[in-house]
């Protein structure tokens, strides 16, 4: 794609305000795509935070481009060798959520909003600049992972109780509310109970989220169940907006913040093959990788066929459960 120069004509589809902002400045550096299309280039955009995944820009006071990479994390390590497709499977299914969801979402613009840039067309979206809470809001419709060494530990789960006799994948008498604090950069996130958060942010905030996390895990749950799968778990992120809003924020319901399973061969008592990072995890605790999860050392690179089973993996998911194909989604 050409860059414009100064003297060319093109058709400025932008806000009145990204125009108002941004126009003047850079508008040499505006490119086209279509023929009534400009982006912006992404070093028009302060970046502002990396996280494991996600990188975030800010587009101006009220407006960040949450960007997901390819980057895989395991382990609490982001892995060497990034799955080709996987930001933009992880922000198709965002958006296919949020879409089913409806309510106050922090969705700021179309995914292909011409405030993005050309090159992370179908990873990117622009989104409202929000206080996030910092509570990563999980509810459980079955035990597996922290929940069930909680279990296994003290009968709850944070602070929970439930029937004795639960084991791997038992699905719960009701869903569960089980936060989590959001550890700093780098750091383990922690199991804690309700009280917790009713201490942190006030009773009315608290039930809130409670009430918020278990109503969208029980929609997801409704739609994936026709899809003939399992939603074990979720994890969302609220934030609150300047006007004092309750926002449903960051990623929904992909395979990176959420479990599902597949409902055919499910089966309590075991770990059920599940849509995300098997393959990934499969290879690095295997005897092919080497590496030593309790090590020091940083995870070696994945090997050719467990990315591409990885990226197979993503992209079953989404088609899955969006009954869309890949093929039709955004890309640059
Ligand atoms: N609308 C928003 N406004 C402000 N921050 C947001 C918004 N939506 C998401 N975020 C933040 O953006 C970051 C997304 O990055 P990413 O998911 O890579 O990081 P992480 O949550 O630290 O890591 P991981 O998801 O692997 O635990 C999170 O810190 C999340 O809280
Ligand atoms: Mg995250």
């Amino acid at each position: 794609m050409a860059v414009l120069g100064a003297a060319s004509v093109v058709t400025l589809v932008a806000t009145p305000r990204a125009r108002e902002t941004f126009l003047p400045r850079h508008f040499w550096r505006r490119r086209r795509i279509s023929s009534n299309t400009v982006r912006t280039p992404l070093d028009d955009y302060r970046h502002i935070a990396a996280g494991k995944v996600r990188d975030l820009y800010a587009v101006d006071d009220e407006h960040l481009l949450l960007v997901a990479s390819d980057r895989i994390s395991a382990y609490d390590h982001v892995l060497p060798t990034p799955i080709p497709d996987k930001g933009r499977v992880l922000t198709a299914m965002s958006v296919f959520f949020f879409d089913l969801l409806g309510g106050n979402n922090h969705l700021a613009g179309p995914p292909d909003d011409e405030r993005i840039p050309e090159d992370l067309v179908g990873r990117a979206l622009v989104v409202r600049r929000l206080e996030m809470l910092p509570v990563e809001c999980v509810a459980r419709g079955y035990l597996t992972g922290s929940g069930l060494v909680d279990y296994q530990a003290s009968g709850a789960v944070c602070g929970v109780p439930l029937p004795a006799g639960l084991t791997e994948a038992s699905r719960l008498p009701e869903p569960i509310f089980t936060p989590a604090t959001k550890a700093p950069f780098g750091g383990h996130d922690e199991n804690v109970d309700f009280a917790a958060v009713v201490a942190q942010l006030g009773a009315p905030l608290a039930e809130q989220l409670r009430t918020a996390t278990l109503d969208v895990y029980a929609r997801a749950a409704a739609h994936v169940a026709e899809r003939g799968l399992v939603l074990a778990d979720t994890k969302l992120e609220f934030g609150r907006g300047s006007d004092g809003s309750f926002v449903l924020a960051d990623e929904v319901l992909t395979p990176d913040s959420s479990r599902f399973w597949p409902l055919e061969g499910f089966e309590p008592g075991r770990v059920q093959p599940s849509f995300d990072k098997q393959y990934v995890r499969d290879w690095l605790t295997g005897p092919a990788s080497g590496w030593d999860r309790r090590g020091d050392a940083p995870p070696p690179p994945l090997p050719a066929e467990v990315v591409a089973a990885t990226r197979a993996r993503y992209v079953e998911a989404y088609e899955r459960i969006s009954g869309l194909s890949f093929d039709d989604w955004l890309r640059p």
